[in-house]
């Protein structure tokens, strides 16, 4: 089988797939070992058959929903490559807007940033890498979670990172932050898309918050004032519907300049908050 008729039917088969062409594309380059401009420049060239076995493997894995990101053990995030697994959140383009969001609120000079349920290290890693005049210190609960962080940060070259394991606050002993930044779980507990697509093979304790979806948001307001420097940032991402609830929780708890920034559709997906302690 060449290289042109496997991407054939491997497209075929992931129709159901958004973007079936690309899928495949990527899984036979990550068979090969190759990069996908090799698959253009070379596409009568035959595949060997334990390549081929290999890659009708990962077809059907991604043909039965597993995410193409766990396959693969990888995501691109902020133009950091990072392993993932099923420990970890896949992380996710919306979240880019909050790194840009925090790197457009951090000190010029840097300072201590924290991020609170780092998963695979996406923020922390692109704020660090971005400002290298920055602290970062990243919470996780999930063991498994924080040692692929660990092992990102390793891969990527970033040493102004450190990990700490735990529970939000909790671990963070030492002295206030210039920011405090946190994608944490915020879908609601009975919503039935946890139950469909990605989100079937991603760690419930990365996605799932309560009732309504707020539990942990309303637990990284109400500490943040107790770990935030006067005029320290609070930047969290939330549910496409949650912003009017999450900026009342802010502003309830003293945020000044709180306002709600929107992602590429127009909905609000990152609240900020200004801790202004007097
Ligand atoms: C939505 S994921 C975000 C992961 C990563 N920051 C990203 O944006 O891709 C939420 C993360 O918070 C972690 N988490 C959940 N509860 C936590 C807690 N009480 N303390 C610390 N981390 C927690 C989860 O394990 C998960 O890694």
């Amino acid at each position: 089988m060449t290289i042109d008729s496997a991407l054939a039917d491997a497209t075929a088969r992931l129709s159901a797939t958004d973007a079936a062409r690309l899928e495949a594309e990527l899984l036979l380059a990550a068979v090969v070992g190759q990069t996908r401009t090799y698959l253009y420049t070379w596409p009568e060239r035959e595949l060997t058959a334990p390549q081929q076995q290999r890659y009708a493997a990962l077809v059907a894995r991604r043909a039965m929903g597993e995410p193409l990101a766990h396959i693969l053990g990888r995501r691109e995030f902020w133009s950091l490559e990072l392993r993932v697994t099923a420990d970890t959140l896949i992380p996710r383009p919306e979240t880019e807007l909050l790194v840009e969001a925090a790197l457009a609120r951090l000190p010029p000079a840097g300072g201590r940033v924290a991020d609170l349920g780092t998963g695979s290290g996406a923020i922390a890693l692109a704020l660090a890498r971005e400002c290298p005049a920055c602290e970062v210190v990243a919470v996780e609960r999930s063991a498994g979670a924080l040692a692929v962080a660990e092992e990102n940060a390793c891969c990527n070259g970033i040493a102004n990172v450190t990990f700490l394991h735990g529970s939000w606050y909790e671990p963070l002993k030492r002295g206030r932050f210039a920011m405090i930044v946190s994608n944490p779980p915020y879908i609601c507990a009975d919503d039935p898309h946890l139950k469909r697509g990605d989100l079937r093979f991603e760690p419930l304790s990365a996605l799932s918050s309560g009732a309504d979806g707020l539990d942990d948001l309303r637990l990284i307001i109400d500490g943040a004032g107790a770990h935030l420097l006067p005029g320290g940032w609070l930047l969290l991402e939330h549910g496409y519907d949650q912003g009017a609830a999450v900026t009342a929780l802010l502003r309830a708890a003293g945020f000044a300049a709180v306002a709600d920034l929107p992602d590429l559709q127009g909905h609000g997906r990152v609240a900020v908050g200004q801790f202004s302690a007097t």
